[in-house]
């Protein structure tokens, strides 16, 4: 079998050169588990925090021996485990960046090819689907006349969350997003009412002319210093979901720039934390939910993908970069046997 690891430990944003390609020996298939071949591998922000030892306690791979973590869509080699035989596909998030992913039953999600396209099972179906779902409707719980501010809009997690916002009913989603190339695909396929472009000059202008009678809700997914500019839009009450500080990941402050209490006193604001792995057990019925948006068109995640395990690092150190436009996947094996 095929994995890609880290050549030594890392304690900085990882580069493309951190990773090398390996031939292991294939894996047995272990009891009470499957073995499946991985047809995509999904990239995500968290993975380079893992790789560091900063996510949530979980520990790092070990260098020159594990596959780097990462969610997997697959199809069932062989099983020793209940409920799955060969041919099932299943997602999961305890894969990793390899052809072949020895797994337990219970870390499996068995899926219905028939349901959706097997891609969206990591984007608008997958993980950072159901992270934006969460935000927008059981933390921020937005309805009709919201006007919702959203940032890494372009990426699955931001992208899911205003189109999810304006399904509930808000009357008025904008993004914030890096690059013209981005924010055309937030207001075109995404559907966004606006989105400002923070790289160009002028932009915090821009924000106030797209929000023109304030926000009720925020969605953050990249600093307090956004977070901060949110706020400064907010309109009494106003709800902020704080979902990733992914510009603080690799800098050595995780503290970063305090939010202004002041602020959040003098607009009543209510701020609250969100950890996706709350609504895992909420998933199956999001997928259904969300799965319908998908086939009608409703709910649409642009694909930043690459064909080959051997491509993933330079793909990984793109949305490291924040250059990924859309959510980051690798086509490791094809998707019919
Ligand atoms: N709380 C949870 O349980 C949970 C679960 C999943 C994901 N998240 C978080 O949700 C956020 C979005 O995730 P995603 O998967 O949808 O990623 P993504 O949006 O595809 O990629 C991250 C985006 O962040 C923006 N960005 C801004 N500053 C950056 C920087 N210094 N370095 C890198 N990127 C930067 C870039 O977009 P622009 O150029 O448009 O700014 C980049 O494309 C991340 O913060 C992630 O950690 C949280």
């Amino acid at each position: 079998m095929k994995l890609v690891a880290l050549k030594a430990p890392v304690d900085r944003k990882p580069r493309a050169d951190d990773f090398a390609l390996i031939e292991a020996a294939p894996p047995s298939c272990p009891e009470g588990g499957v073995l499946v071949r991985v047809a995509r591998l999904s990239l995500d922000p968290y993975v380079g925090s893992r790789l560091r030892g900063r996510h949530m306690g979980e520990a790092p791979p070990a260098p020159m021996k594990d596959a780097v973590p990462g969610a997997v869509v697959g199809e069932v080699a062989e099983s020793r485990c209940d409920g799955l035989t060969p041919g099932d596909w299943v997602h999961s998030m305890d894969g990793g960046w390899c052809d072949i992913a020895a797994l337990p039953g219970a870390a499996c999600r068995k899926l219905d090819p028939a349901l959706a396209p097997l891609d969206a099972h990591l984007g608008a179906l997958g993980m950072p689907g159901l992270t934006g779902w969460a935000g927008i409707t059981r933390l921020a719980e937005v309805g009709n006349g919201d006007v919702v501010l959203v940032d890494a809009a372009a990426g699955p997690v931001g992208g899911v969350a205003g189109q999810i916002a304006k399904l509930n009913g808000a009357a008025r989603v904008v993004g914030v997003a890096g690059g013209v190339e981005k924010c055309a695909l937030v207001t075109e396929r995404y559907g966004f009412d606006a989105c400002v472009d923070y790289k160009k000059e002028g932009w915090r202008d821009a924000l106030a002319e797209a929000l023109p009678d304030g926000l009720t809700v925020f969605f953050e997914n990249v600093s307090a210093d956004m977070a901060m500019v949110a706020l400064s839009h907010a309109r009494p009450y106003a709800r902020g979901v704080l979902c990733g500080l992914v510009d603080a990941y690799h800098t050595d402050q995780q503290s970063l720039h305090p939010l202004n209490a002041g602020v959040i006193i003098a607009r009543r604001a209510r701020l609250m934390g969100l950890v996706v792995y709350d609504y895992y057990p909420q998933w199956d019925d999001y997928m259904r939910t969300a799965a319908e948006w998908v086939r009608e068109g409703a709910l649409v995640v642009a694909e930043d993908a690459v064909d080959g395990l051997e491509n993933a690092p330079a793909l990984f150190e793109r949305l490291m970069d924040g250059r990924n436009i859309g959510k980051c996947l690798v086509r490791v094996s094809p998707l019919t046997a």
